[in-house]
């Protein structure tokens, strides 16, 4: 019987954009178990750990753990055949310092430092934090049995949560650059909420208490430093919001969706945010092609929607992603419909070409808020 309020998941729009977002991250997920961040788009043949872990949570979701265990290797892998890089980061960091090359955000598909890693804003925690996360939750649901398939994780996945879990406690005081790879001068809510989250994760993983404390203090900073009169703000140094302050409630909980700072932030997001029609931008000023309506983010708002009940604010969310997806069933990692700066938007397509697309990110959120919405047997 259905819950109220739910709606059948036969076929029509959001069934033909879920089958085709399953296959789009299959397709770009390469034999190492690396998941490209867009097939096509330049730019963007590496894989990130950010992308991959959300790329991972939501083929979990969606029945698919070995898909989920594949990339869960690759990362512990990467990891360790990088020991010295991460090992001589966190000792310049005891120094309060930052080491001449960082552990990257993105890694080739074979798991290689990119060749000219400086040319790109490699260093962001956010991911490192975002896979510890998503590795606990993997193991928790294989534990559970919630997602049979695939094979047992080895210790040596555990050898390297604990390594990232060392990397992010030396190097969490340190400004880096944010999930959308700017402002590597300031330190990010959402940057911090993905480091608490991973601590928190490996403390349970690995059996460190000490790590969940350090967690603890990290989200009291964010009380006492991101707040401004009740609402979190995008960095410590700005009043503004900024769209990835959701992922504060979803997924890394350090604050519960219906808490009044998190309803108020979400109002905010709304208010300063979402643009014609119902997408979200990710902030205001916004000027990578235009500062466009970010699929992944419009399924972001609909996955709070719908934990917070409002499962018809959930559902308008999905309507206008189905709306934005190609006739291939492709999803673009941004629309150009509305930019903030229309003026922008040539500038990026004759740097980088058309927006990225399919971007495997925006299809894994969208498998994410389908879930959401109406868990669909595993097919
Ligand atoms: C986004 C990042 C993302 C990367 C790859 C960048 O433009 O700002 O958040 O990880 O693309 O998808």
């Amino acid at each position: 019987m259905l819950n109220p309020g739910t709606t059948p998941a036969g076929p029509g729009p959001s069934a033909d954009l879920v089958a085709s977002s399953l296959t789009v991250i299959r397709d770009g997920q390469h034999l190492s178990g690396g998941y490209v961040a867009c097939p096509s788009y330049p730019t963007y043949r590496y894989a990130w750990l950010r992308d991959g872990a959300f790329c991972a949570y939501a083929m979990d979701l969606h029945g698919r753990a070995g898909s989920a265990d594949a990339f869960h290797r690759w990362v512990a892998r990467t990891v360790l055949a990088h020991r010295n890089l991460i090992t001589t980061a966190v000792h310049v960091a005891a120094a309060g310092a930052v080491a001449g090359t960082m552990p990257p955000t993105r890694y080739t598909l074979t798991g290689e430092v990119e060749a000219d890693v400086g040319a790109w804003p490699n260093f962001q925690l956010d991911g490192y934090g975002t896979w510890l996360w998503a590795l606990r939750d993997h193991l928790r649901r294989r534990t559970h049995g919630a997602a049979p398939g695939g094979s047992v994780l080895s210790g040596s996945v555990l050898d390297a949560a604990g390594l990232v879990a060392d990397y992010l406690v030396a190097t969490r005081h340190l400004p880096c650059f944010d999930c959308w790879e700017e402002s590597g001068d300031r330190r990010h809510t959402s940057t911090l909420a993905a480091v608490s989250a991973g601590l928190d994760a490996a403390a349970d993983l690995l059996d460190r208490p000490a790590l969940a404390g350090v967690a603890a203090e990290l989200r009291a900073d964010l009380d006492a430093r991101h707040l401004r009169g009740g609402c979190y703000v995008k960095h410590d140094a700005t009043d503004a919001v900024d769209a990835s302050l959701l992922w504060l409630a979803l997924p890394f909980g350090v604050v519960a969706p219906d808490d009044p700072r998190m309803v108020a932030t979400a109002a905010r997001i709304r208010a300063d945010l979402v643009g014609p029609g119902g997408g979200v931008r990710r902030y205001l000023g916004d000027e990578f092609y235009g500062g466009g309506q970010w699929i992944l983010l419009t399924a972001w708002l609909g996955w709070y929607r719908a934990v917070t009940g409002d499962r018809a604010g959930a559902r308008s969310c999905r309507d206008w992603i189905d709306r934005a997806a190609t006739g291939e069933g492709w999803l673009p990692e941004q629309t150009s419909a509305a930019p903030q700066d229309p003026a922008a938007v040539e500038h990026w397509v004759r740097r980088w070409g058309p927006v990225a697309t399919p971007l495997l990110w925006s299809h894994a959120m969208y498998l994410v808020l389908d879930h959401a919405l109406e868990p669909r047997a595993a097919r």
